[in-house]
């Protein structure tokens, strides 16, 4: 399959600054597709509210935060058309339409819906926006008529999803979307700082914004293979978060002396910490200067000529959905 036009999203939500785990898994490939295809990416704000909406004081400095991440990642507004999902009216038209053919059980039965409203206990989340997330994502995609959406694993089920419902929009009005396909890149397992899966809400991410100081401080105090207590145990690599990230972020000969230094105790483990530091820091930078280079520049400016472009892609849909649905 060759990608023509790719959609994707990012979350404005609290905790949502990108992390390594989030260049693994998507950005890395929002980058890439943008030298081949049509890329449509959105800051998604109206699906931050549907978990935040008690409390939306967070929402304007997430967008901007969010923006800053692609752009610090090499996300370029001219390559991509970059946007503000609320400032397309035209997602919620037809987040009203096709919200008349979804089936209800559609929504109930998507994995996410349950286990989200279990972990965001502290809130309260059982809500129609809450219930349509999928399908406002769906219309995100289809809108655009994308046929690939660069995303991590956790989001194959809701583009299962959108295939569905545009499979029924197609048969029952006639054919409008292509069937969007997951685009998903194979990552190596990335541990976070605590030795579990990097994620934010275990708070142990390395986020792709952290300044220099901050991966010293987070990695140095990172647990280790636990055989070596001493300096002169030998450990095993394999067994070791430190080394699973020199792997992601180490060269080839530093990674087999990092493992032939480990079970030999032939270097300490702060020495292998040092080079992975070096390492990450290394890998950050550039994106750290296109962020100081975008810092001071207002969100309104860069989002508005993808906005428009965004707008115009997104009427052309709606007139057409419009005319088969005969409204
Ligand atoms: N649900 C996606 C996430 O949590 C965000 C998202 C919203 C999205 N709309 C999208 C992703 C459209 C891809 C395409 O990451
Ligand atoms: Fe981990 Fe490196 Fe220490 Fe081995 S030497 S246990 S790989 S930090």
């Amino acid at each position: 399959m060759n990608p023509q036009v790719v959609m994707s999203g990012i979350r404005p939500t609290g905790s949502g600054a990108a992390h390594l785990g989030h260049w693994e898994g998507a950005l890395k490939s929002w980058v890439k597709l943008q030298e081949t295809a049509q890329c449509y990416y959105s800051i998604v704000d109206w699906h931050a509210l549907t978990t935040e909406y008690q409390d939306v004081s967070n929402i304007e400095a997430n967008v901007r935060q969010a923006l800053l991440d692609l752009l610090a990642v090499g996300i370029d507004p001219e390559k991509s058309v970059v946007y503000l999902q609320s400032a397309i009216k035209e997602i919620s038209e037809l987040f009203l339409l096709l919200g008349m053919m979804t089936p209800l059980g559609w929504l109930e039965r998507v994995p996410t819906f349950k286990e989200q409203q279990a972990q965001l206990s502290d809130r309260d989340i059982n809500t129609f926006g809450f219930l349509g997330y999928p399908l406002l994502q769906t219309v995100d995609i289809v809108i655009m008529k994308a046929d690939t959406v660069p995303v991590g694993e956790d989001q194959v089920f809701h583009l299962e999803l959108a295939r569905e419902i545009v499979r029924r929009f197609n048969g029952l009005y006639g054919d409008c979307f292509p069937e969007p396909q997951p685009f998903l890149t194979p990552i190596p397992k990335l541990p976070g700082v605590d030795g579990r899966k990097m994620s934010k809400s275990y708070g142990n991410a390395i986020f792709l914004s952290d300044a220099a100081a901050v991966i010293d401080e987070k990695i140095r105090p990172m647990v280790t293979d636990t055989r070596r207590k001493k300096r002169s145990d030998p450990g095993v690599p394999e067994d070791c978060p430190v080394f699973a990230l020199h792997k992601a972020y180490s060269k080839a000969d530093e990674i087999a002396a990092m493992a032939e230094g480990c079970r030999t105790a032939g270097i300490g483990c702060l020495d292998c910490k040092k080079i992975l530091i070096a390492n990450i820091n290394g890998f950050l930078e550039p994106f750290r200067q296109r962020r100081g280079k975008y810092e001071h520049i207002s969100v309104r400016d860069i989002l508005e000529p993808g906005n428009l472009r965004a707008t115009q892609r997104a009427k052309q849909t709606v007139a057409q959905v419009r005319e088969l649905m005969k409204i």
